[in-house]
């Protein structure tokens, strides 16, 4: 997985918590990397799962708001790093619909060893849509985050209803566009 995804989820645990968790929940993981990520490398995505289970049991929330949380911040990171993705685009709908057919491609062409999930989307009506998410990681969580960020940064107030399988890998989301 992409060293980017790493960096930014200790950055995120350092503002949100303290460096000092952020040293901790290295520490208790013996971790290939020992946590030194850089953004452009490659690491095991074990080390994640084992980075967000040793966070929840430090401040003590669950894996799943954690994990939801951190999508949230990712995207609003991912605005920063990559604008072009988001330029010209106006509303969530839109630029949900532009992910699997155009934002993990050009991810694909920059990182050939990325390993994407693929999603489908389904527009239900002017106010609704399903997306479908199916991955050889269990973070169907952390999409949903980056579901919601993408609502934060358009300034819109969407309900996503999720349909999560056990494994995590495979899941429907109902997004309702309200008021
Ligand atoms: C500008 C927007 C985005 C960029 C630049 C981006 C880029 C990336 C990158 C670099 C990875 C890591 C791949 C790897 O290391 O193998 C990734 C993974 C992922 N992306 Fe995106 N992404 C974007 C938006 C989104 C959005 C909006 C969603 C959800 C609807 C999403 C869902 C995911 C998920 C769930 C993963 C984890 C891998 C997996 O589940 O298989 N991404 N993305």
């Amino acid at each position: 997985m992409k060293g980017i995804i790493f960096t930014e989820f200790l950055e995120m645990v350092e503002n949100h918590f303290s460096a000092e968790v952020a040293d901790q929940i290295i520490e208790l993981n013996d971790l290939d990397s020992k946590g030194a990520y850089t953004s452009v490398g490659n690491y095991n995505k074990e080390e994640l799962v084992k980075l967000i289970t040793s966070l929840s049991a430090c401040v003590n929330l669950p894996i799943t708001v954690l994990l939801k949380e951190y999508g949230k911040y990712l995207l609003s990171r991912f605005v920063i790093y990559y604008p072009y993705f988001f330029k010209d685009l106006t509303n969530t709908f839109d630029f949900l619909d532009t992910i699997d057919r155009h934002v993990h491609v050009e991810v694909k062409k920059l990182y050939s060893n990325a390993e994407l999930p693929s999603f489908q989307t389904k527009r239900l009506s002017r106010t609704q849509m399903q997306m479908f998410y199916q991955s050889s990681n269990p973070f169907a969580l952390l999409a949903d985050g980056l579901i919601e960020g993408a609502a934060n940064h358009f300034g819109e107030n969407i309900h996503v209803d999720s349909d999560i399988s056990d494994n995590h890998q495979v899941a429907t989301f109902t997004l309702t566009l309200v008021g």
